[in-house]
């Protein structure tokens, strides 16, 4: 870790809210779901798909559950009214995972209910260790009922990944494969870059060959690369897989993806809790702040 790095993610809890505000910026559509639907409105006429995420994860009262869920149905209706090319990510914890398990599995279970009464998709996201066997548990059990309109997230960074492609093939699958943010011991997760990546290829890979519809979550030039050739060795289609990047990255690798003809969504969070989530991206990844002083000071990548 740079030094830059490593003072960002030892203060960026104590940095006053307009200074994380001017970071966070380009990374959150707005604070209401107006603003989410403009910025799908927008992406949508550049050819890109989104999936739309309310900001809140760690709740402590079940009754914020429900509200994140009623959301959650808000933003389902408004995706449908505006004909918008969008679905929805949630995150277990924010409905009530960690308070209440069954009650935590109704509110998402109604969540993917309405999805497939008008047509759309709800994406689990994938939160920390104590988390994951709960998500997966969750998935299994909705995509019996709902296959089409149900998916979840696995991470490169675990080393339990390769088993869970493998133990999950046996229903419907459709999986964001991504890196991972959170910080886990090494027990658990590959802490080298090179080894996280040869992961994310293995896991790729064995999803593609299984027959799993695969959301491409990377900003990582390489991985692009990996993902683009694996399409072509095995002559996927369109629409048998997609690339997935955050609001407001690396704009550049957004138009060589799409200007390539393959589909790309892009993550658009909203929401009046965007301080925390700003911060824990922050600390998680001080690469943002990077970035972000990159684009103030015009400089380049390379
Ligand atoms: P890497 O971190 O190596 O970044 C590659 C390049 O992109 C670097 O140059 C870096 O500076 C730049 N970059 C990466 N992230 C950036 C950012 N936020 N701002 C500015 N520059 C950035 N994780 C998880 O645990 N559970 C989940 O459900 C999800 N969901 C998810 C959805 C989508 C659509 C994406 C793109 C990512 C996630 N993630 C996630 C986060 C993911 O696990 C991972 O932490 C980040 O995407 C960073 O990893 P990269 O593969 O981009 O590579």
């Amino acid at each position: 870790m740079s030094l830059f790095n490593f003072l960002v993610s030892k203060t960026i809890m104590h940095v006053p809210k307009p200074i994380v505000s001017y970071f966070a910026k380009g990374y959150i559509a707005g604070s209401t779901l107006d603003d989410a639907i403009r910025v799908t409105k927008e992406l949508n006429q550049q050819g890109m798909m989104t999936t739309i995420d309310i900001l809140g994860e760690f709740i402590t009262r079940i009754d914020q559950a429900v509200a994140f869920k009623n959301n959650g149905l808000e933003i389902l209706q408004a995706i449908d009214q505006h004909k918008l090319n969008a679905n929805l990510s949630i995150k277990p914890t924010q409905m009530g995972l960690t308070l209440d398990k069954e009650r935590c599995f109704e509110l998402i279970h109604e969540l993917v209910a309405e999805a497939k009464r008008i047509n759309n998709f709800i994406r689990i996201d994938m939160e920390d260790i104590p988390t994951t066997d709960d998500t997966l548990e969750f998935f299994r059990k909705l995509r019996e009922e709902f296959p089409g309109h149900v998916g979840t997230v696995l991470q490169a960074y675990l080393r339990r990944t390769p088993q869970d492609i493998i133990d999950l093939a046996d229903g419907y699958q459709n999986y964001r494969l991504c890196k991972g943010i959170y910080i886990e011991p090494r027990l658990h997760a590959w802490k080298h870059p090179q080894a996280i990546n040869r992961n994310y290829v293995t896991c790729l890979e064995r999803m593609f060959k299984q027959g799993a519809y695969v959301g491409i979550a990377t900003h990582d030039e390489s991985l692009v690369f990996e993902a683009m050739n694996l399409v072509r060795e095995l002559g996927l289609k369109p629409d048998q897989y997609e690339f997935q990047m955050l609001l407001g990255v690396d704009e550049e690798l957004r138009k060589i993806i799409v200007d390539n003809g393959h589909r790309l969504r892009i993550y658009v969070p909203y929401g009046q809790d965007w301080l925390p989530y700003s911060k824990r991206r922050l600390k998680e990844n001080p690469f943002i702040a990077q970035h972000a002083l990159r684009q103030m000071f015009g400089l380049k990548k390379h």
